[in-house]
């Protein structure tokens, strides 16, 4: 199986978990594209979905699921999405796709997180991905600045910008061996929007595609 096989084994796995009838967070990512493409199949069964990006969104109409705000949702019994890295804890580096400050939103909104990967993601220490770090632009230097006082080398993704209009650093050389705690001490620097660790809102699961299909695993 190449990856692209894998990443729509835990996709098309991870549906038979959905709750019938409420609402769902949809992420963001070539992962939860395939997710995207199995939800067209069962459209009748969701609600709606609140969505992490403007190309989930786009998605998700033209696959016929209805498209509704946070607030409108109110209540998330299920967010689902892929990583970048995710641990034998479930905590996760997510970003890669520039989508992570709507992706903490929706996830911080749901009772569980469901998330989809392929098993090259599934790692014992998170760290060997770089950290995507969303900033406000007008603070982008001074961030930078704090993080290289912590150790870290921060790179400006060049030519993005997220969603919300922010700049994202990629950023590598932090011991991320307590996630929880790099998480916070990240988001204390003044101009960080959001950072892709996600400890506070680790996955609840974990559906691993692998060479012999997709597999549920719990945290450790
Ligand atoms: C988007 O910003 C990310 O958090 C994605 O969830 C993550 O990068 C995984 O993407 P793929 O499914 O494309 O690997």
């Amino acid at each position: 199986m190449n990856q692209d096989d894998k990443k729509q084994a835990a996709a098309e796995k991870a549906v038979s978990l959905l709750p019938k009838g409420e609402f769902i967070g949809v992420g963001t990512g070539s992962t939860v594209n395939f997710l995207i493409d199995a939800l067209a199949k069962i459209k009748y069964d969701i609600k709606g979905a609140v969505a992490t990006s403007n190309e989930t969104e786009r998605r998700l109409i033209a696959a016929g699921i209805p498209v509704v705000t946070p607030a409108e949702a109110g209540r998330l019994p299920v967010y689902i999405d892929g990583a970048d890295e995710i641990n034998h804890s479930l905590q996760m580096i997510k970003g890669g796709g520039g989508a992570l400050l709507r992706e903490k939103v929706v996830a911080s909104m749901a009772d569980t997180f469901i998330c989809i990967a392929d098993d090259s993601k599934y790692v014992s220490k998170l760290g060997k991905f770089p950290l995507p770090v969303e900033v406000l632009p007008f603070a982008r230097s001074l961030v930078a600045k704090a993080l290289f006082r912590m150790g870290a080398e921060a790179n400006l993704r060049v030519g993005f910008k997220s969603d919300s209009g922010h700049e994202i650093l990629d950023v590598t050389g932090l011991d991320l061996l307590r996630p929880l705690t790099m998480e916070d001490e990240i988001n204390k620097i003044v101009g960080v929007m959001e950072n892709g660790l996600f400890a506070r809102n680790a996955a609840t699961t974990l559906v691993l595609g692998g060479n012999h299909g997709a597999e549920i695993i719990s945290a450790r």
